[in-house]
């Protein structure tokens, strides 16, 4: 990928100032920018002093063995402290920590005095189970306050816990029970999905049949909805009757900075998963700071909502750690988004006069389909930040969701970042920043990253290459755990001395940084590289389309030609003449050599859990072949109906 990436000519060109008001009073401002680049060890330092520290760091970075970091090496600090009881003894016990809201409509609120008990009495249960520091914990649970309340309760006595999304197989959990060498596994009878309760210690017992899970010793199980459950004795006990009985008080102990705090998987492209390693203080620190800064949180008034799953990176950073850390209030909900009806999500913004909101690409583009007049039926008069993570958010989604969903007030800040980086490094400030849309524009204070070409050399602006991180930063990977040599392999070895991210991007004129997609989702099209990202954008950018996803298929021509398959908006139908109108809708926004090949109407795009769509099955398709592996799917019925559409498209 290189210069020839194309220049993104997509119509989108307003840009949007930061509300007066919030540049008045936002927590950041520009000057950050400049004290960081002075001397960016400073700023760290600095930020960590967010923390409540036992022993205060002298020491900010050691370097001295790259790639691997230790930061605030010779602090000590115990997590879950800083995350709950600070706040009560600060006098902020009777703030919530969080609103719960189960899918049936069930609801809980617990404040941080409340969090404090529940976390101290989960902390002795996993001490009478045995756990002592540095043994690893797994979880598999459904989003409910009971997830929170056992990773803090792990981060309270050391033990790093390593999540596993509620929607893995018995296997997937099997394999990363396995990896960890978890000793305890936490878990529920099941949890609410689609109005019905769905199962999760059905899974448990059969991943702890598979060999190599020998050496969990017990599995806590929480009570979420009252199904029946299979029951080993000796190994398997209720939370509600091991936790419940267990003294409120409970004396934090701190550890090391860069004390293990949790591992959590993320899948290649190929291979087994990685087990992503995070510590301590870094983590913390960089989590607190990004979610205060990008977030403008201000924890006495705001409802900050995170939508992600605790499964995934941004659950851990961005319901938990950070903003927990930060004494935020929050809200989280069990559920998917059209249960019990399509406007579930903006109901709820209403009920707790949600002021800041974080969700994913994915779900804007849903919400988009579903139509303008959903959200129109409720209040969102209380948002006033808007946050996208996890994709490329194209111009059109950006739009719709300032628009519709903030109501055109609000700033939209586009967050780059990834599980290996534990938070936040490429975005805009809500008070500072002039926003782009479709552009996560610049890194954030304290943050290096630039755009390379594949020799390693900066490119100009105006130019595409790899993004790489040139500087350590203090949440970042500590290693693939147990594997130190595919740590180096993966991120320290295809640019000399930088992180690669294996992500595309560009660099406009003003240099602002646009995240292209994973470079193995990058086309080759008679010689030019094409990124799926920009196609897909064009796409979306025309009336009649919802959703696209674009392949690159071989070809006898063209090395590569442009497949699309696209969803169209509510009501359009599919006729002769789309196919023929949407390329040149593609042709004019960004040259002819962008140009689809084919285009095909389909119902449903095949995405993975955490919703980023899976273009290798989409090539297998585009290129006539049996598919790949479909086991990660949301609903691999998907792909027989894309199937389908084949031949009458071909
Ligand atoms: C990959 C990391 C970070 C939490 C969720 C995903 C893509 C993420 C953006 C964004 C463009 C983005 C990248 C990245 N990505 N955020 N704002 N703009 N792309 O974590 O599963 O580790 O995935 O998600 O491709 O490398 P993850």
């Amino acid at each position: 990928m290189s210069n020839e990436s194309l220049a993104n000519l997509l119509s989108e060109n307003r840009r949007f100032a930061p509300p007066a008001e919030l540049a008045a009073r936002a927590n950041v401002t520009a000057s950050a920018y400049g004290e960081a680049a002075a001397d960016r060890l400073a700023f760290w330092a600095a930020q960590a002093r967010r923390l409540t520290w036992e022993t205060e760091p002298t020491q900010t970075l050691d370097w001295s063995r790259p790639p691997f970091a230790k930061w605030f090496a010779d602090g000590t600090l115990n997590v879950a402290y800083n995350c709950v009881d600070r706040h009560v003894e600060s006098g902020h016990g009777d703030r919530v920590a969080l609103y719960f809201e189960g899918e049936p409509g069930d609801t809980r609120t617990l404040t941080y005095a409340d969090l404090k008990r529940e976390v101290s009495k989960a902390a002795h249960a996993l001490t009478e189970l045995g756990v002592r520091a540095g043994d690893r914990v797994a979880i598999y649970m459904p989003m409910i306050p009971e997830t929170a309340v056992a990773m803090l309760a792990c981060a309270r006595i050391g033990a790093p816990h390593s999540v596993v999304f509620g929607g893995f197989s018995a296997d997937a959990l099997a394999t990363r029970i396995e990896d960890a060498d978890a000793r305890v596994v936490i878990t529920a009878d099941g949890g609410y999905r689609r109005g019905k309760p769905s199962g999760l210690k059905g899974a448990v017992d059969e991943a702890l049949t598979r060999p190599g899970t020998e050496n969990v010793r017990s599995v806590l199980v929480v009570r979420r909805t009252g199904q029946e459950v299979g029951w080993t004795a000796g190994r398997d006990v209720w939370w509600h009757e091991l936790v419940d009985r267990q003294s409120e008080e409970h004396s934090p102990q701190a550890f090391p900075a860069e004390h293990p705090l949790f591992i959590l998987y993320t899948s290649g492209t190929t291979g087994k998963p990685k087990g992503i390693l995070h510590t301590s203080g870094g983590y913390l620190t960089q989590t607190a700071f990004t979610h205060h800064s990008v977030f403008d949180l201000k924890p006495e008034t705001d409802i900050y909502w995170c939508t992600a799953d605790v499964g995934w990176v941004t659950g851990h950073s961005y319901i938990v750690y950070g903003p927990l850390a930060n004494g935020a209030t929050g809200v989280m909900y069990e559920g998917t988004p059209d249960t019990p009806h399509r406007g579930r999500w903006w109901e709820i913004v209403q009920k707790y006069g949600v002021t800041l909101i974080y969700t994913a690409p994915t779900a804007i583009r849903t919400c988009m389909k579903w139509g303008d007049d959903i959200p129109a039926r409720f209040d969102l008069s209380s948002l006033r930040i808007l946050g996208s993570v996890g994709e490329p958010i194209n111009p059109e989604a950006w739009i719709w969701y300032r628009e519709n969903i903030g109501g055109g007030r609000t700033p939209v800040v586009d967050t780059w970042w990834q599980t290996e980086t534990g938070a936040m490094m490429i975005s805009p400030l809500p008070g500072v920043t002039e926003a782009k849309p479709g552009s996560a524009q610049v890194p954030l204070p304290g943050i290096s990253a630039t755009v390379v070409d594949d020799e390693g050399r900066e490119v100009p602006d105006g130019s595409g290459g790899y993004l790489v991180l040139t500087e350590p930063w203090p949440s970042m990977l500590r290693t693939i755990w147990g594997d130190d040599q595919r740590f180096l392999d993966t991120y320290w070895s295809r640019f000399e001395g930088r992180y690669f991210a294996g992500d595309g991007a560009k660099k406009d004129d003003d240099g602002d940084i646009w995240l292209l997609g994973r470079v193995d989702d990058v086309m080759l099209v008679s010689g030019h590289n094409i990124s799926t990202t920009e196609v897909e954008s064009a796409l979306v950018s025309h009336p009649k389309v919802a959703e696209a996803a674009v392949v690159g298929a071989t070809d006898p021509t063209t090395g590569q030609a442009i497949c699309a398959f696209v969803i169209l908006r509510g009501n359009v139908a599919e006729d002769e003449s789309l196919a023929e109108e949407l390329r040149s809708h593609v042709a004019k926004e960004l040259g002819p050599i962008a140009k689809p090949k084919r285009i095909l109407p389909v119902a449903e795009l095949p995405k993975t859990r955490s919703g980023k769509i899976m273009r290798r099955l989409l090539r297998d398709v585009a290129e006539n072949r049996a598919l790949g592996d479909v086991t990660t799917l949301t609903d691999s019925s998907v792909m027989d109906l894309i199937q389908a559409k084949l031949p009458a498209a071909a």
